[in-house]
């Protein structure tokens, strides 16, 4: 199981202060040399963490695999296709959240979704798209002819401590189970810590887990080359894959 690290609070110290310090690319040649299989920078619309420009310097400058969260509007679709990162996960996006609060709703926004990743794949990009553990979105996905999901284990990382995980963790394992079946490529992520990683981490089937927040925030006291090992090493732990 590959993991992919999501720099993106490195971006949100810098603009704190709105200074050129910490600088993403550091971040990606640390996590880099540290195993990451993967960066992973979300560009919001209100570019309150990574700027594009540190999309166009990443791009120049990672080694591993450039992945680009981003909402489903027509600037970011020009962005993408400007820039090519290896992969556009589409996510839903609202001005007043903290953080992705949830899946995209493949459902509700079917076309939508057919049109931008018609785009992105006409242009050689891999589309993924961040759903809930929820069977009728991966049907959604598979009729649109989306190749990657991404599962949003939020819900599971909320309750990770408490009687409820279980029932996420159901949810997860079947939808996982669900989408090899119809041979998706499948990635997890969201609210994963050293401490709720291992039961995600078991799953089989799951290729790639994106973290940021817990690796960012652990580096500031440990530095983010542990920081990652730290995570690389509870994976490996685990996963058979
Ligand atoms: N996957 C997606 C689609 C996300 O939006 C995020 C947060 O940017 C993550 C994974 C990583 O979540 P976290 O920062 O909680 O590890």
């Amino acid at each position: 199981m590959r993991l992919a690290v999501n720099i993106d609070h490195i971006a949100t110290l810098r603009q704190a202060r709105m200074t050129n310090e910490p600088d993403p690319v550091y971040a990606a040649a640390i996590a880099e040399l540290a195993g990451a299989d993967g960066i992973t920078i979300h560009l919001r619309q209100d570019r309150r963490h990574i700027q594009e420009r540190d999309l166009e310097l990443l791009r120049a400058f990672i080694k591993t695999k450039l992945n680009l969260e981003m909402a489903m509007s027509m600037e970011m679709v020009k962005i993408a296709l400007k820039h090519k990162p290896d992969v556009c996960t589409l996510v839903p996006e609202t001005a007043d959240e903290v953080t992705t609060t949830g899946g995209l709703d493949v459902l509700m926004y079917t076309d939508r979704v057919e049109e931008v990743a018609g785009n992105l794949h006409a242009a050689g990009i891999e589309v993924s798209v961040f759903i809930d553990p929820n069977i009728d979105q991966i049907k959604a996905c598979y009729k649109l002819g989306i190749k990657t999901i991404e599962i949003n284990t939020g819900e599971y990382a909320k309750n990770w401590n408490t009687s409820y995980a279980k029932l996420d963790l159901d949810k997860i394992r079947k939808s996982v189970e669900y989408a090899r079946k119809v041979n998706l490529k499948v990635l997890a992520g969201h609210g994963i810590t050293y401490q709720n990683i291992t039961p995600i981490a078991a799953i089989e089937g799951i290729e790639e887990l994106n973290i940021g927040h817990s690796i960012i925030a652990n580096s500031t006291f440990m530095g983010l080359e542990k920081a990652v090992i730290r995570m690389k090493d509870l994976i490996r732990r685990t996963s058979r894959q």
